[in-house]
C-alpha cells in the first residue's frame, strides 16, 4: 500500500511476538513497548532532513550533520500511545509532547475526546502521531482531524500493529499522512479488535480491564 511502511527489523518482529502472548505479564508488556519503541523512532525518523553547523573538535574544524528545522514534536493518543512515547523521547529527548485524549466508545466504536494540549506552532514543526493500535482507525483520524485543525501541516503516523481495514481507511482520509507500523494483522473482529493482534494494548500496559 502507498505511503505505508512495515518496519520488518528482526528485533521489532521478535520482541512483538513476546508482546502478543496472552501470558506476558504487564511489567514485561511495558518494558518491551518501551524497547519496541525506540526501534519503530529509529525508522520513522531514517530519512529526517540534515543540515550542518560549523564545531570545532579536539583536532580541527568541521561542518557537522545535525537535524534541520525546528524540534519534532511527539503526540501521543492517550493512553496507549504513552507506551511508545516513552522510548521515542529516550532517543529524542529534545523533542516536543502533545497530548491527545481520546478513548474508544465500546458500543458505538466512535472516539470520544477528552483532553487535547499541544505546542502552539505545529504548523513549523514535523509532528510524529504515535498509538500503537490502528484498528477501525477512527481515532487515528479523529486525532490527525485535530491536529491539522491546530495548524500541522506535516505529520507521520507510528503505530505498532494495524487492521487492514484500518489501514484502507487512514489513507482514504489522510492520504498526506505517511503509516508506520510493526505489521499488518489479518482483520478486525466483530467488536473492532484486531486480530490476531494482542488484546486491548491499554489495559495490558496499565493491568486494567
Ligand atoms: C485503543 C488504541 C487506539 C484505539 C484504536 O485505545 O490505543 O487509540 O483503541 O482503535 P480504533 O482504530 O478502532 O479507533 P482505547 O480507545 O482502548 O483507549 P486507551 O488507550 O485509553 O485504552
Ligand atoms: N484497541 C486495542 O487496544 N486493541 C485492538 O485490537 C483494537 C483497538
Amino acid at each position: 500500500m502507498d505511503g505505508v511502511t512495515v518496519i520488518d527489523h528482526p528485533l521489532v518482529q521478535h520482541k512483538l511476538t513476546i508482546m502478543r502472548k496472552k501470558e506476558t505479564s504487564t511489567a514485561s508488556f511495558r518494558r518491551l513497548l518501551r524497547e519496541i519503541s525506540t526501534l519503530l523512532c529509529y525508522a520513522v525518523t531514517r530519512h529526517l532532513d540534515l543540515t550542518t553547523i560549523r564545531i570545532e573538535t579536539p583536532m580541527e574544524a568541521m561542518d557537522a550533520p545535525v537535524l534541520e528545522g525546528k524540534k519534532l514534536v511527539f503526540a501521543s493518543i492517550l493512553r496507549a500511545g504513552n507506551g511508545l512515547l516513552e522510548g521515542m523521547l529516550d532517543l529524542v529527548p529534545a523533542a516536543r509532547v502533545a497530548h491527545i485524549g481520546l478513548y474508544r466508545d465500546h458500543e458505538t466504536l466512535q472516539p470520544v475526546e477528552y483532553y487535547f494540549k499541544a505546542p502552539d506552532d505545529l504548523a513549523d514543526r514535523l509532528v510524529i502521531v504515535v498509538d500503537p493500535m490502528l484498528a477501525t482507525a477512527n481515532s487515528a483520524i479523529a486525532a490527525m482531524d485535530k491536529l491539522k485543525e491546530r495548524g500541522a501541516r506535516n505529520i507521520r503516523f507510528l503505530c505498532l500493529l494495524a487492521a487492514p481495514e484500518g489501514v484502507a481507511r487512514f489513507c482514504a482520509a489522510h492520504p498526506d499522512i505517511p503509516v508506520f507500523t510493526a505489521a499488518i494483522d489479518s482483520h478486525l473482529n466483530d467488536k473492532g479488535y484486531i486480530v490476531p493482534g494482542l488484546g486491548d494494548a491499554g489495559d495490558r500496559m496499565y493491568g486494567t480491564k
